[in-house]
């Protein structure tokens, strides 16, 4: 057995730091031991394996060796409690890491098109956020992602089946394999998204086939609120221009960079920070990748070397990209500036 380790001054800082988290994809939070208490609840039969050894046999190195692993796994998800539990998880975990609003992603296509109806995906989540407000003092929201590798016609269908539950829905995104389904490919069901009073996100992930253009178009095309990911626009100064003057945000994860491509993209990450990109960080698919948002922030901090405020500056960044109402914006921006001043003040 291994002895607990110590949290550093660094580790203790980051997870104190009150931070939104606006890039994590709820199925991405199931950790293999809820997995298999859902199996035997559900009686569906696993292969016979521990919840390390299914750990230990995480190794995608790209994201459809990565994806194949995530939706074999969400057969285990049937029933409103188990997307409950599975909320629930997150939220308690993430209590402990500093987050004081989380904007969660669910994919419905990946339930519905096994025979689960929306209405087991959306009511146990939505039950979750009202518990997590009330008994962990996290508030939490719903951005309905599409899988962009299935058809546009689908995801038309996905979002008249959600109007009856808009009011529990603040955002729609685009999520799952990007090669050879661009934005563009999904114009009008976001525009009719946007027209139904919905925010507009899309993945643009790390290193994909014709990065720069997808970019482009999630910019100009269809012109969304955010940007998941959307790092690669650091190699493009006209992309970084047109970010800024639109002000939109990047929600990067960089341990998630790390399973998928290349490195944790920490160049990228901090050098769109520097040239005063709103970046920031998250986690993406954290039971999958072993990290929650604190550990993120931990490890580009650690590999980039980042400063304080640095630190705080992302997590300044996380409330003001936020779908937020202006006035929970402030509150939230105040207490972070509290914290901040006061571990300047410890450390003078
Ligand atoms: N679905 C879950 N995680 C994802 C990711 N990192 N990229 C695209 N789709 C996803
Ligand atoms: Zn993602």
């Amino acid at each position: 057995m291994t002895a607990p380790s110590i949290p550093s001054d660094l580790h203790r800082f980051i997870h104190g730091l009150p931070k939104a988290e606006l890039h994590v994809h709820i199925e991405g939070t199931l950790e293999p031991e809820l997995k298999f208490e859902l199996a035997q609840r559900n009686g569906i039969p696993l292969e016979p394996a521990t919840p390390e050894e299914v750990r230990a046999s995480y190794d995608y190195g790209d994201l459809p060796s990565f994806l194949a692993v995530y939706y074999e796994s969400m057969r285990v998800l049937l029933t409103a409690d188990d997307f409950y539990d599975l909320a629930m998880a997150y939220f308690r975990k993430v209590a402990g890491q500093g987050v004081r609003y989380a904007e969660v992603f669910f994919d419905p296509q990946a339930h519905t098109s096994r025979g689960v109806p929306f209405q087991n995906v959306i009511g146990g989540l939505r039950r979750a956020l009202v518990d997590a407000r009330r008994d962990l003092d996290v508030h939490g929201e719903l951005i309905m992602c599409f899988l962009r590798d299935f058809t546009a016609e689908h995801a038309m269908s996905t979002l008249m089946e959600a109007l009856p539950y808009r009011h529990w829905i603040l955002g729609v995104g685009l999520d799952s394999d990007e090669k050879g389904h661009p934005p563009v490919k999904f114009a009008a069901v976001f525009a009719r998204a946007r027209t139904e009073g919905f925010r507009l996100t899309m993945h643009c992930d790390v290193d994909q086939e014709n990065t720069h253009e997808h970019i482009r178009q999630v910019l100009e095309d269809i012109a969304a609120d955010r940007i998941d990911h959307g790092s690669n626009a650091f190699e493009r100064p006209e992309l970084v221009e047109r970010i800024k003057e639109r002000g939109i945000g990047l929600t990067c994860c960089p341990i998630s960079n790390g399973w998928i491509s290349e490195g944790i993209k920490e160049r990228e990450i901090v050098g769109l920070l520097e040239a005063g990109v709103r970046v920031t960080v998250n986690s993406d698919d954290p039971a999958y990748f072993g990290g929650y948002v604190g550990d993120n922030y931990v490890r580009l901090a650690e590999a980039a070397d980042l400063s304080r405020e640095q630190l705080v500056q992302l997590a300044r960044n996380s409330f003001e990209v936020a779908w937020l109402p202006n006035r929970a914006r402030e509150r939230y921006l105040a207490e972070l500036e509290e914290y901040a001043r006061d571990a300047r003040r410890l450390s003078a």
